[in-house]
């Protein structure tokens, strides 16, 4: 093989390598597996095994009870409940998640949802250091943002063979 030939090979295998890494970040980072909304439901809808919507519902209520706990302790002027209850629905949470779910989720999905965790776990931080729940209403005010705008734009579609 002449040494041109050989380096036009190389070439072309690189940027076969190249398109096929860019395919899969695409794929698996930043579409996540989905389907464009419709006229009737204009949300994007997020394809998931049944399994996988199961658990996410449940992490919804979770965070739906989280945020009513957190009220309340509020009200209370209970600082210790309400970090604990900002501390269950943090960053950590997400390690419990289904293998393979992380590739189905859009990117706009995933940075409301980290971002929504990482804004529990600084309500527990802030709690701590400044004892104010005022300061917590306020952030949970800003969770609650994020909760609207994942909801106005995403839902879930079930399929079971993937
Ligand atoms: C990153 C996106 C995202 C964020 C952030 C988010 N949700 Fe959801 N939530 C969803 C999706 C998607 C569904 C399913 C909607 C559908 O399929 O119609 C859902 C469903 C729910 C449900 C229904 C649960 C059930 O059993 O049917 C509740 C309750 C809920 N969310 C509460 C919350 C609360 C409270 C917050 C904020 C503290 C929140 N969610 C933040 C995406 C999100």
């Amino acid at each position: 093989m002449s040494m041109n030939l050989k380096k036009n090979l190389c070439g072309a295998i690189i940027i076969i390598l190249m398109v096929a890494l860019t395919a899969v970040v695409l794929r698996f980072i930043v579409l996540g597996q989905t389907l464009p909304g419709s006229q009737a439901d204009k949300r994007t809808a997020i394809i998931v095994t049944e399994a996988e919507r199961t658990f996410m519902l449940g992490e919804m209520r979770a965070m739906l009870l989280g945020t009513q706990q957190i009220l309340q302790a509020s009200l209370n002027q209970d600082m210790p409940a309400l970090i604990a209850a900002a501390e269950l629905l943090g960053m950590k949470k997400t390690h419990h998640a289904p293998s393979g779910l992380m590739g189905k989720l859009p990117l706009g999905f995933k940075k409301l949802a980290l971002g929504s965790h990482h804004a529990f776990d600084q309500i527990a931080l802030d709690g701590k250091d400044f004892g104010d729940s005022e300061h917590s209403l306020e952030q949970l005010n800003e969770i609650l943002g994020r909760c609207v705008a994942c909801h106005a734009a995403y839902r879930l579609e079930t399929a079971n063979s993937n």
